[in-house]
Order: structure tokens, then sequence, then C-alpha cells
């Protein structure tokens, strides 16, 4: 079996989507002082400005380049990764971390929400591994870092499809850890519980209930370690990251639970809610 090549965070090049809040923007700052270039993407211009200024203060010779693209938009997507490529950037670490989640049952979702949350979360990270591989293999040893969750490990109702789309983003990544590894790109996958970001207001609808949060309190992470480790992970290649103890355990239950005992736990917890 054929392991990645050695990779350091020093002096790299990363694209980091969903960098304008929560995890995205503490990427940006995790690798600030390390990388040599970075460009952000994601749609609310001034905070990734903000953020820009913000970093180019203390890392006045870091590269950073602001790039606004609307990724649930297929055409926005496109150019996006053409004009990348055009210019042939030398892109070596790819953070597909721009996600988004609905709250509530499949049957009372609005559609247009619930085919964003596809676009994005799905399209937008197989299309940008895709379309940006070129340079990631031209500038190998590289990176890709697929932000996947825990919700990914399980069915979830009144989440279903946000947490079928990590399932999606989960077995994508580690297939494609395998398919990359003797091309010199590791492909890692963060499966973070819940951690206090912009997710959650965005994801619960306009009067519409919070999500069940019992047992979050044991699973939940600062966003500053949960970058921490996801970006040791992503060195190491390792293919995929539970940042914290309890989250590991839970993904590992819900692998080795019998389907049938799995269902009656998530029945329980649904009708109890
Ligand atoms: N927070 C959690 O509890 C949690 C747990 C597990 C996994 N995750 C995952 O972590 C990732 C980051 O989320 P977060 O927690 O940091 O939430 P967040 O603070 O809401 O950040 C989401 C980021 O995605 C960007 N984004 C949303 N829609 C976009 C679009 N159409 N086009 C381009 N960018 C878009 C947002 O920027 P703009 O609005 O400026 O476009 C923002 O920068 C997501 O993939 C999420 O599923 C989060």
């Amino acid at each position: 079996m054929p392991t990645v090549t050695p990779f350091s965070l020093l002096g790299c090049r990363a694209l980091i989507t969903g960098a304008s809040s929560g995890l995205g923007a503490e990427f940006a700052r995790q690798l600030a002082p390390k990388a040599s270039a970075l460009w952000l993407v994601a749609r609310r211009v001034e905070l990734l400005q903000g953020l820009r200024e913000e970093l180019q203060a203390t890392h006045p010779s870091l590269m950073i380049e602001v790039l606004v693209c609307d990724l649930c938009d297929p055409r926005a997507r496109r150019e996006l990764v053409e004009g990348l490529r055009q210019r042939a950037c030398s892109i070596n670490v790819l953070i597909n971390n721009a996600g988004m989640g609905d709250y509530g049952s499949v049957a009372t979702a609005q559609w247009s929400k619930l085919e964003a949350m596809m676009q994005l979360n799905m399209l937008a990270v197989v299309e940008l591994s895709h379309g940006l591989m070129p340079l990631l293999e031209a500038h190998a040893p590289a990176r890709i870092l697929q932000v996947g969750s825990l919700a990914g490990s399980m069915p979830l109702p009144e989440f279903a499809l946000y947490a079928a789309s990590k399932g999606f983003v989960q077995q994508f990544s580690e297939a494609l850890a395998i398919e990359c590894c003797a091309r010199g790109v590791g492909v890692t996958c963060l499966c973070p519980g819940p951690t206090a970001t912009e997710f959650s207001r965005q994801a619960k609808r306009e009067q519409g209930a919070d999500t069940d949060r019992r047992g979050h309190g044991l699973l939940r992470q600062p966003p500053a370690r949960v970058v921490a480790l996801a970006l040791e992970g992503m060195r190491r290649a390792d293919p995929c990251v539970h940042p914290g103890l309890a989250v590991w355990l839970l993904s590992r239950v819900c692998r080795l639970l019998p389907v049938s005992l799995l269902r009656a736990v998530l029945r329980w917890r649904y009708q109890s809610h």
C-alpha cells in the first residue's frame, strides 16, 4: 500500500471555502502564520475583506486573495474553478469547508433550501476536488481537507438531508484518499461534533424549532481545537479526523451497532423530543 508523501504546512498555499465565518475563518487564522498564500472563498465580501485586512496586518508577506462566489450556483462554481486553472494558481491545499444545514422535517422543508444544501454540501465538494486536482497534482505534495460531520455517521430524523450529505462527503473522501495516495495528494475528512459557529443560526428555520441538543455538551469542542486537530490530521494525511474522544466514540458506536438497534434508538430519540 503506497503511503502519501510527507507534507509541511510551512509555505503552503491554501484555498479555503466558507472562509467568511466559523471554522473557515479559523482555518485561515491558523494557517496564516505558516502559509505563503491563501485564497478565501465565500459570498459575504465584507467579511472576507475584513479577514484579509486582519491577517495582512500581522502577516504582511502573506498573499491573500478574496474570491466571492456563491458555491450553490453551478455557473459561479465553474467560473471559479476555470479562473483558478487558467491562472495556474499554485494551490497545494484545498479545504472544502463551506456547508449548510436545515433543522426540521423533510416534509415541511422549503425545496429551495434542500436544493441549495445538495449543491453546497455535495456538488461543490466534488466539483472543486475534481476541478482543482490538476493544480494540486502539479504542486504535490498536496492535501485536500473535506469538512464532513459527525452527523454523517448516522441517519438523523429532522436533520435528514444534512446527515445524508455529510455521509456522502465521508464516503467520497475515503475513496478519494485511496485513489490519490500514489499521486502525492493526501485526502482527509474532518467529522466534527457540534461546534459554536454561525451554523445553527443559519440552519434554524424562521419561526422553526431548534435542533435536539441532548448530549451535545459531551461532544462540543471549541472551533480553535477542531481546526488545530484537523490541520494536524490533514498534514499527516489521516483519512478521517474526529475531534474529541466523545465524537470518535459515538461515530464508532454508530458504525458497530446492528442497524435494527440503531433504528430503535433513533426512533426513541425522535419520539421523545
Ligand atoms: N458548527 C457545527 O456544529 C458543525 C458540525 C459539524 C460540521 N460542520 C461543518 O463545518 C463547515 C463549516 O461550517 P461552520 O460551522 O463554520 O458554519 P458557518 O459559521 O455558518 O460557516 C459556513 C461558511 O460557509 C459559507 N457558505 C454558506 N453558503 C455558501 C454559498 N452558497 N457559497 C459560498 N459559501 C457559502 C459561509 O459564507 P457566506 O455566508 O459568506 O457565503 C460561511 O463562511 C460546514 O461544512 C458544516 O457543515 C459544522
